[in-house]
Order: C-alpha cells, then sequence, then structure tokens
C-alpha cells in the first residue's frame, strides 16, 4: 500500500488549524477541512484508563485548565478539562478529542495522519490503535485515510507489522549531518514515507528519499515562501500550522 497520492504535495494541517484555533480541538480540526486540508495530523496517547486521547504534550499544563501528567487521569476527568481558552476565550467550550470521536467526526472529510507520541511511556498504544482502526475497517480502503508516523522506529515498524496496509512513516528531528544511506536502506524496509524538519529538506534529500522507494514529506512550514519552495521542490506533503498558505489547486 502506497501514500495516498491524488493530490502533490499533500496538504498537512498540524494539530488542525493550529495558527488559527487551539490545537488538537474539533474547533481547529474543522477550520483545517475548512481550509481545503488533504490530512489532518494529530497527536495521541493514552489516557490512565487506557483510552486514546489527542494532545500534543505529556501534561496538561500548556493547553488545557488542568495538571499533571494525561496518563494520570481517566478519559472522563481529560474530558471535562478547557482546552480551548489558553488559546483565546472564544474556544473555552473545546475539550481534548478521543481518538474514536475524531474518527467519526473527521472522515471522511479529511485523512488522518496520526503520530504516536513517545509510545515507549504508553505501552500497548500500538495494539490500541491497530484495533481501533480494525474494528472500523479502516485499513482495507483501496485510498488510505490514515497514516500512522512516529519519532520512534520501533513504535512505528511495530504498527507496520500489525497493519502492514496502512501507510506508515517516520519523523526526522534536525541533524546538521543529514541521514545515512544505512538509515534510509534500513527504514525503507517498513516505511512509506521519511518527514524530516524542513531545515533539513533539500531537493538532494528528497532524491535520495524516493530513490529508497519512500515518499518525502516535511514539518512544521508557516511561510509562504518556503511552502512555495517545496511545493516546487514537488515534496509528496507539507505540514503546515495553516492551510490557507498552501496554492491553489486548479
Ligand atoms: O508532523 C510533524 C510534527 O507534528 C512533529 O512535531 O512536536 O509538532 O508533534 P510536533
Ligand atoms: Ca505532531
Amino acid at each position: 500500500m502506497s501514500c495516498p497520492q491524488s493530490f502533490s504535495p499533500l496538504k498537512i494541517a498540524h494539530r488542525g488549524a493550529a495558527g488559527y484555533c487551539p490545537e488538537n480541538t474539533m474547533a481547529s480540526y474543522k477550520k483545517a477541512i475548512e481550509l481545503g486540508a488533504d490530512f489532518i495530523e494529530i497527536d495521541i496517547r493514552l489516557s490512565r484508563d487506557g483510552e486514546l486521547v489527542v494532545i500534543h504534550d505529556p501534561t496538561l499544563e500548556r493547553t488545557t485548565d488542568g495538571i499533571g501528567y494525561v496518563c494520570d487521569q481517566d478519559f472522563a476527568v481529560l474530558r471535562q478539562l478547557d482546552a480551548g481558552s489558553w488559546f483565546h476565550r472564544d474556544f473555552k467550550n473545546e475539550c481534548i478529542p478521543s481518538f474514536e470521536e475524531l474518527l467519526d467526526r473527521l472522515l471522511p472529510q479529511a485523512g488522518i495522519l496520526i503520530e504516536l507520541k513517545t509510545p515507549s511511556q504508553y505501552p500497548g498504544i500500538e495494539e490500541k490503535l491497530a484495533g481501533e482502526i480494525i474494528k472500523r475497517n479502516l485499513h482495507q480502503k483501496e485510498t488510505p485515510i490514515l497514516m500512522v508516523q512516529s519519532f520512534d522506529t520501533r513504535s512505528v515498524k511495530k504498527l507496520h507489522l500489525l497493519l502492514p496496509s496502512i501507510p506508515v512513516g517516520v519523523l526526522i528531528k534536525h541533524n546538521p549531518k543529514g541521514i545515512s544511506g544505512k538509515k534510509l536502506k534500513e527504514l525503507s524496509a517498513f516505511a512509506h514515507f521519511i518527514n524530516p524538519k524542513q531545515t533539513m529538506m533539500t531537493a538532494k534529500l528528497k532524491k535520495r528519499i524516493h530513490e529508497h522507494g519512500m515518499k518525502t514529506f516535511t514539518w512544521t512550514v508557516n511561510n509562504q515562501k518556503k511552502i512555495r519552495k517545496f511545493e516546487r521542490m514537488n515534496l509528496d506533503g507539507i505540514t503546515t500550522d495553516f492551510p490557507d498558505l498552501f496554492q491553489k489547486r486548479p
């Protein structure tokens, strides 16, 4: 199974339209769809009672009125938190979404690019995610509407073994030394795409990734000039907080 390729580059909305709305909330996802995103990037973790919840940080303080670790609270408690006011008082009714809710409310208006956040801290998160996807038969779509990524290569590999039909990718932090040929070969055994930080992305790197049979995404590009540059480079996907910065499609 390859990555969805009807459009290039895929417009990937980071944590929804996080430049306009509180990240990882329904308001942010709705805005991203309104602005024409092809995929919405989300961050998932597990609550204490094993629910897949959508929140970027391991702790609650930055984006909610709660305190402490996400993994120390049951979903019912997390659900009561205000996940919008930190951004603007107009969003005071926004809450932490569950992954199940997202599947029900976002598909098929946009695809979902799921990031497994520090998965080694949430044992069983890959199995839980795979279970939710299988329950809805979402792994059997002809054109994939879900993709999974992580900085944690081992977790990406595990997810690939559980669900070989779902495109998976590896996020790469900036490394001035670039990505070695050995690493690209190793990743190409299971990854469908590589998603390096934009500061590393060059036409040469794109070519090397393609030569290894993988697609090339980059994150998180919030400047129109840079988006144009990556559009001209024909990357396969660009992640942004501002999905309206992309060139209009004919
Ligand atoms: O899509 C890439 C990006 O989401 C990775 O970084 O910290 O925004 O989750 P972060
Ligand atoms: Ca992310």
